[in-house]
């Protein structure tokens, strides 16, 4: 860790010199925020337009038993006035949303303020008349085009509470969700144009809607024209109703605090938890980072990869940027369609100024050649970022050489779907960075480094244990839907008073922050964050399975992959055909981006004499690092892990 605490890259003189936060800014605003919060965060809080202003900047206790989450509790706002209406006076036509489709062969559309504001009208009113009102559920499940974007602002015009299930996902799993948040609509495409090929969104809604109550209604977008079937009385179709609809609206007045959405992610046990984010406080944070890690400026435009399906995108597509005014491009695409230079196509097409993207493609286009590349004009590119998991300094150095041709700051952005926004982030005009390392807190954020095991506070550097966070930030996340005693469990028990991230983390000689991955059953497969537990449960769903343990294992492109160790119901024989047909089913049960890549019979799955299954051994094995399994003593029978030493997968 020397060596890497040695290696760092300051920003250029011009970088520090125009940025909006340089080193001796950030460390006077770090400070302020830290030595009086409330005053910081109510001056921050003048970023957002308030209907009725607050007179409490925070309320908070992280004690357990007792755990609130309040900011600017008792202020109005309404979250699509602030990203579109007070826009329209000094920005009407300025460009809000660029949207480039899937094919680089359709034209990309330029959707102005004045435009968003009347469309984000139309499908409020449609919601309105389809009966939704303040605090009802809606869900989103909707391919990357401008509508997903509609959809989102209209609810929070509404003061309807949206919950965005990603287009990847299956029937099941959506059904899961409509019926865990009692969603009145959800809102879908006809298909999902992703890589010249189309996603049946339709045909997948009408599969979970028969597993919702008959109440449910579907609003569905036209994005193809391809054929979908038609349940009269249940379906609505947008295009027709957008006709005609009021293009506009009056914003619903919503308390700081009432829910903006609902976005189901995975734990380390059990189903997915509704993580909840409030009004005021979201908007504030996401606004703020936005402007301040991106270093964004007036005009620039601003281009975040990810998919509305993932936290990235609602705060760092839409939210965040919308709130500041920004020029945004939404890419309905993946990287490597039609060819392996669609993203610096795009960049060059657009003159994207800050480009945001996952490690995981970072590497997949490394692997492709830098002529992908080179051959485009990447000079207005201004400020690189990557989020969702740690970037390898071999992959941070291609995107920094090769993309951002050695004069772009990368701003290794660290933060959670709990989170809403960055907690730790170079940025760009004030840190040096160092390949690999989320560096510096966010202004007021307290991250604190414990000792695993006796939660022991490490004050000294360097310092390496279980990440968490001392005090709230306005963005962190309200509660677990419908189940606020599942909130305190799992972020503020182990590590009492404070919250607890779920992420391992090194603090360097330096002082600087490197995030070393979950310490808990979760994995991060292409950026995707998964419960081990979820894909155990999909596959001892399936008739033939009769105990199955899953583990995360180094992947070159995906960064873990999913490894299973499966034991088969007695008389079942293991093949290459039930290997193939337990992927398909895993992937029917949750989604293709569960699909696992590793697939072990195990006659015997380790386990102590009371019946845990020790997945460290797993874990090593699934690592092919089963030299170092550690004791195995406690084992009821050791011999089953030489058979699954014996017969790994991954070598
Ligand atoms: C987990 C959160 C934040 C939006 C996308 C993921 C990992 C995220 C980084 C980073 C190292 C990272 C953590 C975290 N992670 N960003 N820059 N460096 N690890 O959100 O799906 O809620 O996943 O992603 O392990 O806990 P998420």
């Amino acid at each position: 860790m020397s060596d890497d605490a040695a290696k760092t890259y300051p920003p250029s003189a011009e970088m520090a010199a125009n940025a909006h936060v340089n080193a001796e800014r950030y460390a006077q605003m770090y400070q302020a925020s830290m030595d009086d919060p409330d005053g910081f965060w109510r001056e921050q809080a003048a970023r957002v337009d308030w209907i009725k202003p607050f007179s409490q900047v925070k309320d908070v206790d992280f004690t357990l038993g007792n755990v609130h989450i309040n900011w600017y509790a008792d202020g109005s706002l309404n979250v699509s006035a602030n990203c579109v209406d007070r826009h329209l006076e000094t920005r009407a036509d300025q460009t809000a949303i660029i949207w480039e489709p899937d094919s680089p062969d359709e034209d990309a559309k330029h959707i102005s303020y004045r435009e968003l504001h009347s469309q984000t009208c139309k499908m409020a009113n449609i919601l309105r008349d389809m009966g939704v009102g303040k605090g009802d559920r809606v869900i989103i499940y909707m391919p990357m085009i401008p509508e997903a974007a509609y959809a989102m602002l209209a609810c929070a015009r509404i003061g309807a509470i949206h919950s965005i299930v990603f287009a990847g996902f299956s029937p099941d799993a959506l059904a899961a969700r409509v019926n865990g948040s009692e969603a009145k609509v959800v809102i879908t495409a006809d298909y999902a144009p992703r890589g010249g090929r189309a996603t049946p969104l339709k045909t997948n809604a009408d599969q979970a809607l028969l597993h919702c109550s008959d109440s449910v209604k579907l609003l569905v977008v036209k994005r193809t024209g391809g054929q979908t079937t038609w349940v009269d009385g249940r379906d609505f179709d947008y295009n027709a109703l957008a006709a005609d609809a009021a293009d506009t609206c009056e914003p619903e007045e919503m308390n700081a605090e009432d829910p903006l959405f609902i976005l189901y992610t995975s734990g380390s046990t059990g189903q997915p938890k509704g993580v909840v984010h409030s009004t005021g406080g979201y908007l504030v944070y996401a606004a703020m980072t936005h402007e301040i890690t991106f270093d964004y400026h007036e005009g620039d435009i601003y281009w975040c990869t990810a998919d509305v399906g993932w936290v990235t995108g609602h705060s760092y597509i839409v939210y965040g940027p919308l709130a500041n005014g920004a020029t945004t491009l939404m890419f309905e695409g993946v990287p490597t369609y039609p060819d392996a230079s669609r993203f610096w196509q795009v960049c060059e097409k657009h003159k994207v100024n800050q480009f945001y993207t996952a490690p995981t493609a970072i590497r997949a286009l490394m692997g492709q050649g830098n002529d992908f590349v080179t051959k485009c004009d990447l000079s207005s590119i201004k400020v690189l970022g990557t989020v969702g998991e740690p970037i390898n300094p071999e992959a941070w150095n291609w995107y920094n050489d090769v993309v951002g041709g050695g004069r772009c700051p990368i701003v290794d952005t660290w933060w959670q779907t709990e989170t809403g926004g960055h907690l730790m982030t170079p940025l760009p005009g004030a840190h040096d960075m160092k390949p690999g390392a989320a560096m510096k807190p966010f202004f007021g954020i307290k991250p604190v480094v414990l000792e695993p095991t006796t939660a022991e506070e490490l004050t000294a550097n360097p310092a390496e244990g279980v990440l968490c966070i001392a005090d709230s930030w306005p963005g962190q996340m309200r509660t677990v839907w419908g189940d606020h005693e599942r909130f305190e469990k799992t972020y503020f028990a182990d590590y009492p008073g404070y919250y607890f991230t779920g992420d391992g983390c090194k603090r360097d000689a330096d002082g600087d922050y490197w995030i070393t991955g979950r310490v808990d059953d979760v994995i991060n497969v292409s950026g995707h964050r998964m419960g081990t537990a979820e894909v155990e449960s999909a596959l001892v769903a399936h008739a033939k399975v009769a105990e199955a343990a899953v583990v995360g294992y180094p992947h070159e492109i995906k960064g873990q992959g999913i490894y299973c160790y499966v034991t088969l119901m007695g008389g079942e024989e293991p093949s290459e055909e039930l290997r193939l047909e337990l992927r398909n089913w895993v992937r029917t049960e949750i989604g293709p981006i569960a699909s696992p890549d590793l697939i072990q019979w195990a006659p015997g799955l380790p386990k102590t004499r009371s019946g845990k299954i020790m997945r460290r051994i797993l874990r090593k094995i699934a690592e092919n690092d089963y030299g170092a399994l550690g004791d195995t003593s406690t084992l009821a029978d050791p011999s089953v892990v030489d058979d699954l030493i014996e017969n790994r997968m991954n070598r």
